[in-house]
């Protein structure tokens, strides 16, 4: 690997349990859900792969079934000590890219994040999860000997299968949080009572693991360093569990996670409407209550100058990185080589917790639409067999992706855009609150369309005769899509233009400073997050705000984490939810008045001093173009909205999908 004289700490060598690592950077553990069946898969070794060629030295699988009783969890069956052949396979692919491999030890106890209860939960005492309400069944102290015979005797296998090291995951609301905790932990017996007592589960599975696997078996230690619960583990309490943890220096790393559940579990992935690094308070702190053992910064870290300051402060030793090395597992081997620039950055914005929590596919990444292939890191497109005439129409992240992937194939590309800037949607969700992060996307794009070559005409819409004339080869048509009108609001308001969707009223929003007298009323069917953020932005400008919604509450389509953001900047901000309910249109809008009826019961809320009135609806694509450039005989491929209105992960992979395509 090619290096530069920038970021040197980052890329020092360091060693933990005898074994060296060729720099400071870790790949923290991610949910990956490839292993359906309990069984290692191509996909969950590629990935892990693709992060160890793209250049971290450590990295730390998700949690696999090390005790029997995970039998029946979608997780790598180790207990079992079958699959031998594929976790060998597995290790080989990560090791043999000179990159340690861990496997992650976690047990959720009475934590799910799903609706239902677990019957099978296990806990420390019989006192109930704050998120699913299920309470668990209090483990025997001799029950809990057993499960951590299980475990090391399960990390002893994954030793003989060539994996490095293990990590305990006792951070993020789960079972060891769950026994750390004297908010979930009110045992009387060795496991609970005292401080001495909650940490004892951990402390004994770190000796018997330490037993099991002796003294050249990493053993990494994940924390709570905050997990925001009243009566729990503030930065104060992680650092008498730091302390006592780590006295018999049997443990390699320490790693301070934020979070518990239910409320707080906005803090374990934390987003991009709070700062950068977020931890680092509490975790600059703790360095010193570890005796001495090395610690490995977390959180939000999500660029190499970021990183590599925090190590030649001497705030920690190593870094860890999830979601960063999701967006681009080759960030290591671009910062190493000078190519920052090159880097696609996590926008912080937890789709990927979305992808695995609520849509319950695969890992996937607004920004990498590539996870996983083999073709992921440093992703080049391959070579198109013949130079084709390729026209891009519209400036959005699907747009963009295509235009780049083409150009970079070598087709002579034209991108034409109505608007004279880049991004489309995106880049209108740049100017919101939390909208920092998103042009990471569509730069990235950009700088790799130009450089490949791609020309840009924007400020102009065009016809449909204009492009054919241009005899293109292929036409991708990126040109998004328009809201629904609601049904309640009558045809000719529409026309004369009283009331506009909510992405034609930002702009004068956001032209203006200072709060206006009135309400501002935001009728909700879309329910996703770009909604809030521009909720936000109106409440800065009126002086009430209300979104009402049909449904019971607001942002259903938003996947947990965020949504718990969402409602609680709502509440802060004091923007009223009015569910169940719609606006009735009557002659009294006019004069400022507006009655929003409740759906169920008929009750009506009157709005007297009515600002604006707007709405976020269901979209449909803005595809006009397609039909005359299909009838010219022409290769037309939708893209993005313009094909099927929907999140950004889908306008980033249809975008690169078409890119590879023509
Ligand atoms: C999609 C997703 C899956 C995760 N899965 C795990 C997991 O299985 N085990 C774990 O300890 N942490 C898990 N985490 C938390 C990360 O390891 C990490 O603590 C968190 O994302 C903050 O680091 P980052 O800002 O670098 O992403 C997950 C996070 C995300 C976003």
């Amino acid at each position: 690997m090619q290096r530069t004289a920038d970021f040197n700490t980052l890329f020092s060598p360091f060693s933990l349990a005898g074994k060296r690592l060729r720099n400071r950077i870790t790949h923290a553990s991610m949910s990956l859900l490839s292993t359906p069946a309990g069984r290692v898969t191509d996909r969950f070794i590629q990935y892990h792969a693709n992060r160890a060629a793209g250049g971290a030295a450590l990295s730390v699988t998700e949690p696999l079934a090390m005790m029997r009783h995970q039998a029946n969890l979608p997780r790598i069956q180790v207990w079992q000590h079958e699959d031998a052949d594929e976790l060998r396979r597995l290790a080989e692919a990560v090791e043999g890219k000179d990159c340690r491999l861990l496997g992650q030890i976690q047990d959720a106890g009475r934590g799910r994040h799903f609706p239902g209860r677990n019957p099978e939960a296990i806990g420390a005492s019989a006192l109930p999860d704050d998120l699913s309400w299920t309470v668990p069944r209090a483990l025997t102290g001799a029950e809990i000997r057993g499960l951590i015979g299980e475990i090391a005797d399960s990390a002893a296998f994954l030793k003989s299968c060539g994996f490095s090291g293990v990590e305990i995951s006792a951070g993020h609301g789960h079972l060891f949080h769950q026994f750390l905790s004297p908010w979930s932990n009110s045992r009387q017996d060795e496991y609970g009572g005292s401080w001495e007592g909650r940490t004892r589960i951990v402390a004994e599975l770190v000796s018997a693991l330490r037993d099991a696997c002796d003294m050249d078996f990493i053993i990494g230690l994940k924390l709570p360093g905050d997990d925001g619960v009243r009566g729990s583990i503030g930065p104060a309490e992680a650092a008498i569990l730091g302390d006592l943890l780590t006295r018999s220096r049997e443990v390699d790393y320490v790693c301070f996670a934020g979070g518990a559940h239910a409320r707080t579990l906005e803090m374990h992935t934390p987003d991009r409407h709070g700062p950068a690094m977020p931890y680092m308070g509490f975790i600059k702190e703790l360095r010193h209550h570890l005796n001495g053992v090395p610690l490995m910064a977390l959180g939000r870290i999500t660029d190499p100058a970021e990183a590599d300051g925090i190590l030649s402060r001497g705030e920690a030793e190593l870094i860890a990185l999830g979601r960063p090395l999701v967006a681009d597992p080759a960030w290591p081997r671009k910062a190493a080589q000078g190519r920052t620039w090159d880097i696609r950055y996590c926008l912080s914005c937890n789709t990927c917790w979305g992808a695995i929590i609520m849509m319950h596919v695969p890992i996937a990444c607004v920004n990498n639409p590539r996870v996983a292939q083999p073709d992921e890191v440093d992703f080049a497109p391959r070579r198109a067999e013949r130079r084709k005439r390729v026209v891009i129409v519209g400036t959005g992240i699907a747009g963009l992706e295509a235009a780049w992937v083409a150009a970079a194939r070598g087709h002579e590309v034209t991108v034409l855009g109505a608007s004279d800037h880049l991004g489309g949607k995106a880049w209108l969700r740049e100017q919101l609150p939390g909208g920092e992060t998103v042009s990471s996307i569509y730069d990235y794009q950009t700088t790799a369309a130009r450089r490949a070559g791609a020309r840009f005409e924007l400020g102009r819409r065009v016809t449909a005769a204009e492009i054919i004339a241009a005899e293109p080869d292929a036409v991708v048509l990126a040109t998004g899509s328009r809201m629904i009108p609601p049904a309640w609001l009558p045809a000719d308001v529409l026309q004369e233009g009283m009331v506009g969707d909510l992405r034609a009223c930002l702009p004068e929003v956001l032209r203006h400073d200072g709060r206006q007298p009135g309400t501002a009323v935001l009728f909700d069917t879309d329910h996703t997050e770009g909604t809030y953020a521009a909720a936000e932005a109106l409440r800065h400008r009126f002086e009430r705000m209300l979104i009402v919604t049909p449904r019971d509450t607001i942002a259903n389509d938003v996947q947990m984490v965020t949504r718990q953001g969402i409602l609680r900047r709502m509440a802060e901000q004091h923007i009223t939810v009015v569910p169940l309910s719609e606006p009735r249109w009557s002659d009294g809008c006019e004069e400022g008045q507006l009655e929003i009826v409740n759906l169920y019961n008929g009750d009506v809320i009157l709005v007297e001093d009515l600002a604006l009135l707007t709405y976020a609806t269901p979209r449909v694509p803005d595809d006009v173009l397609a039909e005359p450039l299909r009838a010219a005989g022409i290769t037309v491929i939708a893209v993005g909205d313009a094909r099927a209105p929907g999140e950004m992960l889908f306008a980033t992979a249809s975008g690169n999908a078409a890119g590879l395509a023509v």
